[in-house]
């Protein structure tokens, strides 16, 4: 009351209904754009629907004890049909963006040659949904579902590849280009190359040794390049295209300049054969000696393909790459072990690291001075099960996104020029590996009845949105 408020010296002050965002610093800038997140086989089902050809996930997934709880995307959340469905939730949510991806084999059910129209013809559907809802579509060209023809020739061991998805692209900005302009080239390149083809635990399985690892690293960067070529050669004028990467990032901890400059030092190393080569047009010389004889086969003209200008750099951040610090003697830096009681959340390799939502935005401006950046995935899994109301109360994604944001707005504070933020993911989905055990979304997914019902933390973003403030 009044009363009690003014014995402790409070009279006057107002009490607000909720905490005053319009003081400085605690909204997002204006036109910020919150997104929602997915990609095309771990959401659409419908794999062999409308001439879609197979890709390397359909036959990875029927290897026995390859995905974890036996299932494939074969159904997925039936996304083909359901989209109109999907795109209302984002419109509840209030989100104006939204980063999909566009399965290859639908448009080029072989990896190239003949197109399919019908696979086109989706994804026109879904955009023309999407933009008489006001929410602007963001397509990803490659989201780890290669054309299993193309597989068959050697994949991304095979040089032709890079070609061919170039051609892809040039195709897609094509047909789709006078309804969309913004494209992100390869999802996550460090983790398709090096879980599919280093340590077989994604499509397409193989254990490869380092050379050929290297190559195929090599390849998929220069396929970014090419791709991005091909996207303006064949675009609308005013197409912007970037890529979308998991930057390996290096965390200063405590934050001393030193440490600091070890952690840059250091997130230039860890990703030399990904951003960094993509950004700067060169293999660091520590990457290539450490590489020595097993060093990628490459050109200099390859290199200037793989750097050519971007429009924009998106990065999915996740949990601590790494901590470092510079050594006593200033030779460079010292990984910290983590200790086994470092929290993380469901998933195990998601270490719970707020921070690195701060740091991996502002080192792309440091490293590499990047204008434009968009974080295209940050969330976390979570054990979501629905009470006896039905109600998914995931008060630890919640807690999740809460600190992860905050950083975020630290980073932007700072003038680190953030655009966008595509929350992983708008519902729950195929998680690879894992299958449906690992559930990242804001709706929770009934498998049999494909019922979606928004969780706590579908209304903690809402809110957010709303106010463009952390909530
Ligand atoms: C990265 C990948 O791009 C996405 O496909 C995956 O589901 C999430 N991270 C969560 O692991």
């Amino acid at each position: 009351s009044a009363l009690a408020l003014g014995a402790i010296g409070l009279t006057g002050s107002k009490l607000l209904k909720e905490p005053d965002d319009s003081l400085p610093k605690t909204r997002f800038p204006e036109g910020f754009r919150w997104g929602t997140a997915t990609s095309a086989y771990q959401i659409e089902g419908a794999t062999a629907v409308d001439g879609r050809g197979p890709s390397i996930w359909d036959t990875f997934a029927r290897l026995p004890g390859k995905i974890r709880d036996g299932t494939n995307a074969d159904i997925a959340d039936d996304h083909f049909h359901l989209y109109k469905e999907d795109v209302a939730l984002m419109k509840a949510l209030g989100v104006k963006t939204y980063r999909f991806s566009i399965a290859w084999p639908r448009i080029f059910p072989e990896g190239r040659g003949t197109p399919n129209p019908k696979g086109l013809a989706f994804y026109q559907r879904l955009i023309d949904e999407l933009l008489a809802n006001d929410i602007e579509p963001y397509a990803t060209l490659y989201h780890w579902d290669l054309p299993q023809a193309l597989q068959d020739r050697g994949g991304w061991q095979s040089r032709d590849t890079a070609q061919a998805f170039a051609d892809y692209t040039a195709h897609i900005v094509r047909g789709l280009g006078d309804k969309i302009g913004r494209f992100f080239t390869l999802n996550e390149i460090h983790a398709f190359v090096d879980l599919g083809y280093g340590k077989g635990i994604h499509a397409p399985g193989l254990t490869l040794a380092a050379a050929q690892l290297n190559q195929a690293r090599h390849h998929a960067v220069l396929a970014h390049g090419l791709g991005v070529q091909a996207a303006r050669a064949n675009g609308r004028s005013g197409l912007k295209i970037g890529p979308a990467e998991n930057i390996t990032i290096a965390l200063p901890d405590v934050e001393t300049p030193q440490n600091i400059r070890a952690a840059e030092h250091a997130t230039r190393e860890l990703n030399a054969a990904y951003l960094t080569v993509m950004l700067e047009g060169r293999y660091t010389d520590a990457y290539l000696k450490e590489a020595g004889a097993d060093a990628p086969r490459f050109t200099d003209a390859d290199l200037k393909t793989i750097s050519t200008r971007v429009d924009f750099v998106g990065i999915n951040v996740y949990g601590p790459g790494a901590f470092v610090r510079e050594r006593s003697d200033g030779s460079g830096y010292a990984q910290m072990k983590l200790p086994a009681s470092y929290p993380h959340m469901k998933s195990p390799w998601l270490g719970f690291a707020p921070q690195a939502l701060y740091w991996a935005p502002r080192m792309l401006q440091k490293l590499w001075a990047v204008k434009e950046i968009y974080i295209t995935e940050n969330g976390t899994s979570a054990a979501d099960e629905p009470d006896e109301d039905g109600r998914i109360d995931d008060l630890d994604r919640v807690m999740f996104l809460r600190q992860y944001l905050d950083q975020l707005q630290r980073a932007i504070n700072e003038g680190v020029p953030v655009r966008g933020y595509f929350l992983w993911s708008l519902l729950d989905n195929f998680e690879w590996a894992d299958g449906y055990e690992t559930r990242f979304g804001l709706h929770y997914v009934d498998y049999k009845t494909q019922k979606r019902t928004p969780k706590l933390s579908a209304s903690f973003y809402k809110k957010l949105i709303e106010r463009n403030a952390l909530v």
